[in-house]
């Protein structure tokens, strides 16, 4: 079938040349489609596109650069061979720098511009393959916006898919940046309250006695400055879902005001008498050891225990590095668009520099980087390369203390656990009371987890090497 291997756009003035060029690619079994002038071709083009354009150099009227700049705007995928007249290189040179992929030079010698075609046609192909397995990869591992490939988010947004639906409060718990904002944002959008409010309100940044009434609202002359009635977030977020940041924030008082409200879904405003029912779904969340502050006493255990039944804990990026080349990908292609750099690539080494960094503000600071990157590469700058990224970012980290295996997986605690063991008693020559002593726990403790590591390792092998005494 003509046509199946691709179409060819060939665009020459000289008839002859045209018609040859024309002929052969058919017998190779291209659909080709040629035009003896720029304008008329291009008009072909930006019609129905085009595997591969084919365009000689010097032409009346619209001579091929500016054909191959047009062709380039309307398409910037479309691979392009110019033929260039005998000798003439410095124009070949000029067309490659606009985007011509190759260049052949006249008389054409039509094996030769078979070869190019096959090769054109193929690059072509493959570079859309790949960036259609790369798409299909972002959708696979996201949920909507959210970008996560390792296990540990596809955990997370596998909880997610599960919570979201439900009217159940969430907690969520993950260091600062780690996208805590944005999975709350996709709870609520992806349940039955999506068509009302989703409200956020920080616990840290608003000052205590503000607090209570954004919260829940004041009667007129509750206080000096309520001159009149208003309502707080839990009466604006009936039949929505209120997100309330950095929760260990919250005041104690307030804590058991909050307590309340989702027991029974009631309250009352600031000054007010009155009880007010609504439903609010609660999400909370937290950069802080939740616990800790229980035992510190400025978080009440009722309501940890009453929040934390539903819990979304994100890792923190260092440890799922295999989400930092999606992430990077992701936010390049956006920033690329938002700065009209359409053309603006990355090289692949910077990515992996980029996947082995510390990532101390996770997700947010690989996005603050990413646009940085994007608006300071200047006019000239193709591509991203290493001399671009910031000094902090080139030096490679120092080697974490517990390396992490080859698959990137997240550890158990049991191997954590193991490990530590180990080392320490490495570290005391075998002692094991000393052992024992700088791990912290007790001697029979260790005795018993080193006979069970004795015992799993017995398990692996095969029967002949747990018996020695059997050689
Ligand atoms: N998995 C992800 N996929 C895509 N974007 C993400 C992801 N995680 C975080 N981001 C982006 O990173 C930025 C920080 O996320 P977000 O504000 O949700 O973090 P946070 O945990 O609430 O941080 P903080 O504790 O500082 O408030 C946002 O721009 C967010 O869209
Ligand atoms: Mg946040």
């Amino acid at each position: 079938m003509a046509g199946s291997k691709g179409l060819v756009v060939v665009i020459d003035d000289d008839e002859g040349n045209r018609k040859s060029i024309e002929m052969a690619l058919r017998k190779d079994g291209y659909g080709v489609r040629s035009f003896a002038s720029g304008p008329q071709g291009l008009e072909y083009l930006k019609e129905n596109g085009a595997d591969l354009l084919v365009t000689d150099l010097r032409m009346p009227g619209m001579d091929g650069l500016e054909v191959l700049k047009v062709a380039k705007l309307h398409d910037p995928g479309l691979a392009v061979l110019v033929i260039t007249g005998f000798g003439s290189v410095e124009s070949a040179v000029d067309a490659m720098k606009q985007g011509a992929d190759d260049y052949l030079q006249k008389p054409v010698n039509l094996v030769e511009l078979r070869k190019r075609v096959a090769a054109a046609v193929e690059k072509r192909r493959l570079a859309q393959e790949v960036r259609q397995l790369r798409e299909r990869l972002e959708e696979k591992f996201s949920f909507g916006t959210i970008i996560g490939a390792s296990r540990a988010m596809q955990q997370v947004l596998h909880q997610l898919s599960l919570v979201a639906p439900t009217r159940s409060s969430v907690l969520i718990i993950g260091e600062s940046g780690t996208g805590k904002e944005l999975i709350a944002n996709a709870l609520h959008q992806n349940s039955p309250r999506k068509e009302f409010r989703f409200l956020p309100i920080n616990c840290a940044a608003i000052p205590a006695d503000i607090l209570e009434s954004e919260l829940f609202g004041h009667e007129r002359g509750a206080f000096t400055g309520a001159v009149q009635r208003k309502a707080g977030k839990f009466e604006l977020a009936d039949r929505g879902t209120l997100f309330l940041d950095e929760i260990g924030e919250l005041p104690l008082a307030l804590q058991a005001k909050l307590l309340r409200g989702l027991e029974d879904r009631s309250f009352m405003r600031v000054g007010g008498t009155e009880t007010i029912t609504v439903d609010v779904r609660i999400i909370a969340a937290t950069n802080s050891n939740l616990e800790a502050r229980v035992a510190a006493g400025t978080f009440r255990n009722d309501l940890y225990y009453r929040l934390k039944v539903l819990t979304i804990e994100i890792p923190p990026l260092r440890e799922r590095p295999e989400d930092v080349p999606l992430l990077a990908r992701r936010f390049f292609e956006s920033f690329k668009a938002e700065n009209s750099r359409p053309n603006l690539q990355v090289s692949p080494e910077v990515i992996e520099v980029l996947t082995q960094a510390r990532w101390e503000g996770n997700v947010r600071e690989l996005r603050n980087l990413i646009e940085s990157l994007v608006i300071l590469a200047g006019g000239d700058t193709k591509v991203i390369t290493l001399e671009h990224l910031p000094e902090n970012y080139r030096t490679p980290p120092p080697a974490p203390v517990a390396p992490r295996p080859e698959t990137g997986q997240p550890r158990t605690m049991e191997e954590i656990e193991k490990e530590a063991i180990l080392k320490t008693l490495e570290q005391t020559g075998g002692n094991r009371t000393r052992a024992a002593d700088l791990l912290g726990i007790g001697l029979r403790t260790l005795q018993r987890k080193l006979r069970e590591y004795e015992q799993a390792q017995g398990e692996g092998r095969p029967a002949s090497d747990s018996h020695p005494g059997e050689d």
